[in-house]
């Protein structure tokens, strides 16, 4: 039996394995609203297989965007069309799950295939970027955000609430919050971006003080059966690892505490000077630590891609969801190529049913 194909409970919500697809920006919105390309694209990840889809990084506010071509959830018509892409998702057997954010000082870029590096001030496209403090990421994203009033945390943490909201009445089933990768909210956590000297910066308590007001006014909206998670850099490699995992181990207990259901564990991304150690699987080892540390469960990614690697990580324990994601961009039917890799005994039966029944004795040329 396959830990990896097997079912996840999580709250009332049960995944049919433990493959999830994460976020992966499209940057093909206009108007933060999701279109055709959007709805093919998730509905072909749901029917290959997986057990949970994640559409991507969703901005809250237009500024909290990082490419002008960014999904939002701001407004009633955005909704609507997420409404669609949740229904079919739904329908190809996958749960329907969302990540809300904003991108904090990283926003205003240019999309990654035009530059991904911040649009010129001068430029209409371009728009005022929000941070703790007025320091810029730096490398290919120069500009010199807006430090934020207590006003415009307020607004910002009340935009994560009503977008939660709007994502339930969508349809989708699962929330994750995007707390990681040098955006906004992670922003707030990180000495590399916070500098602040009021109640928001400083010691642990005014870094983290952003990310659980804003978890305790989504849990406000969101329903208590379903589940809510969020996504966390732990780390950031730049030398000052176990202080930071430290650091960051003591908030997601607090936001355990918070009521929050799984975390997906991350990198920081909050400095251009970070020192990742790229290779496969090769955040595992912090997912498990985090999940012993903290007793709650976890996901991550980065690399885990062989079928030997997804299986092990689920079955002994390290996670209990595995995030796919170039994989499953190559090829949409991954689940099943994994599924045949694992020598299951009916390959086939990890898609929906009606490919699986014509699959179920046939041999492709490339099997
Ligand atoms: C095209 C693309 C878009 C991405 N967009 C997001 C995003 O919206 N939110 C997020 O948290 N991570 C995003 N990521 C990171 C992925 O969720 C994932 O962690 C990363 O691709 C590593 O997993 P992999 O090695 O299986 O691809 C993106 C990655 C890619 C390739």
């Amino acid at each position: 039996m396959s830990a990896l194909f097997s079912p996840f409970q999580l709250k009332d919500v049960t995944l049919r394995n433990r493959i999830a697809v994460p976020p992966m920006c499209q940057y093909s919105a206009s108007d933060g609203l999701a279109n055709d390309w959007h709805l093919a694209h998730y509905t072909g990840l749901a029917r290959g297989g997986a057990g949970l889809v994640i559409v991507e990084a969703t901005a809250v506010s237009p500024e909290g965007r990082i490419t002008p071509a960014c999904l939002g959830l701001w407004n009633d018509a955005q909704g609507a069309e997420l409404a669609r892409i949740a229904a079919a998702i739904k329908a190809a057997g996958a749960v329907p799950g969302i990540q809300i954010g904003h991108a904090g000082r990283k926003a205003s870029a240019n999309r990654p295939w035009e530059g991904d590096d911040h649009i010129p001030a001068g430029d209409a496209r371009a728009w005022d970027t929000l941070s703790p403090s007025a320091s810029a990421f730096g490398a290919n994203l120069p500009r010199v955000p807006k430090e934020m009033t207590l006003a415009d945390i307020a607004r910002v943490t009340g935009d994560f609430a009503t977008a939660a909201r709007r994502a339930r009445e969508a349809g989708f089933e699962w929330l994750e919050l995007h707390f990681a990768h040098g955006y906004l909210a992670q922003s707030f956590f990180s000495a590399h971006a916070n500098q602040r000297t009021d109640g928001y910066g400083g010691e642990h308590a005014g870094r983290a003080r952003f990310l659980l007001e804003t978890l305790a006014a989504v849990r406000g909206e969101w329903p208590e059966n379903l589940p809510l998670t969020a996504r966390f850099g732990v780390i950031e490699y730049d030398g000052r690892d176990e202080e930071t995992l430290a650091d960051s181990i003591q908030l997601v207990r607090e936001f355990r505490a918070g009521g929050l259901d799984l975390l997906n564990v991350s990198v920081n991304f909050c400095t251009p000077a970070a020192q990742v150690p790229w290779g496969p699987a090769f955040l595992a080892p912090i997912a498990a630590r985090v999940k012993r540390e903290t007793d709650l469960p976890v996901a991550s990614s980065w690399g885990i891609e062989r079928a030997s690697d997804a299986e092990r990580v689920v079955a002994e324990g390290q996670m209990d969801l595995v995030m796919i994601g170039r994989a499953l961009l190559a090829n949409p039917h991954y689940p099943y190529a994994l599924a045949k890799k694992l020598g299951m005994a009916r390959p086939s039966w990890v898609l929906p049913a009606p490919y699986a029944h014509w699959l179920e004795r046939y041999r492709l040329e490339a099997d």
